[in-house]
């Protein structure tokens, strides 16, 4: 299962792809809408983009297919490898069957159960995010979403890719990874959190130790 951060902040993300194990980056609105408001989104993404050096996905704001292929130009035209990112509604659906039609990579967002996967999956989209902490947060199994998502995968052998979105955890981190998503966006807290253990920390202080002690009896 491939990470991704799922951030709009160009400090953390710098961080997060620094480390080496995160292959792209997903952004939203209400991501964007945290940092400063002074910033020019344009720039803001396209800084992401080459610290990235892989994955963006980029969220549409219009809700007619229109202006959802409007903005994806104008995305695309700052970058062409952005993934556009449109909304699992009526006419994003259509704008996700023009674009697959040009072979433009589509990550359809706000699914909730696997059958809006399976549909976006057939209008052509490239990714499909279900989204699994907003599905706990309002009492329902988000993990049971995915696995439905991957049995259905595993049986038709889509091409679309789950990513699994939403997370608010690492436990959500590893449910996700069993359950076989492709990729989880993840939080930059959630990556951080990921990383640490106390054993490793308390295994590294005694390794170092040991090291000087036997420097010191060497001489
Ligand atoms: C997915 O791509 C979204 O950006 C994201 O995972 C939303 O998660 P939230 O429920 O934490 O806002």
């Amino acid at each position: 299962m491939q990470l991704y951060v799922d951030s709009a902040n160009l400090k953390d993300i710098k961080h997060a792809t620094s480390l080496g194990f995160v292959s792209g980056v997903t952004t939203n609105p209400s991501l964007l809408a945290k940092e400063d408001p002074s910033l020019d989104i344009k720039e803001l993404i396209l800084d992401i983009h080459k610290s990235v050096g892989g994955h963006v996905s980029v969220e549409v704001v219009s809700t007619d297919t229109d202006g959802m292929l409007r903005e994806a130009d104008e995305i695309l035209s700052w970058f062409p490898e952005a993934t556009i990112k449109i909304p699992f509604i009526p006419a994003g659906l259509t704008a996700v069957a023009a674009l697959s039609k040009q072979n433009i990579p589509t990550n359809v967002t706000l699914c909730f159960t696997a059958i809006q996967g399976l549909i976006a999956a057939n209008a052509g989209a490239t990714y499909v995010s279900i989204f699994l902490g907003r599905l706990d947060d309002i009492g329902t199994d988000g993990i049971q979403a995915i696995e439905d998502a991957t049995e259905i995968w595993d049986v038709h052998q889509l091409d679309a890719q789950i990513i699994a979105a939403s997370l608010r955890h690492p436990m959500h981190v590893l449910a996700c990874a069993q359950a076989g998503a492709h990729i989880a966006t993840v939080p930059y807290k959630v990556l951080m959190q990921c990383l640490n253990h106390p054993l490793t920390d308390k295994g590294l202080e005694a390794f170092l130790a040991d090291a000087k002690k036997m420097q010191a009896q060497k001489g």
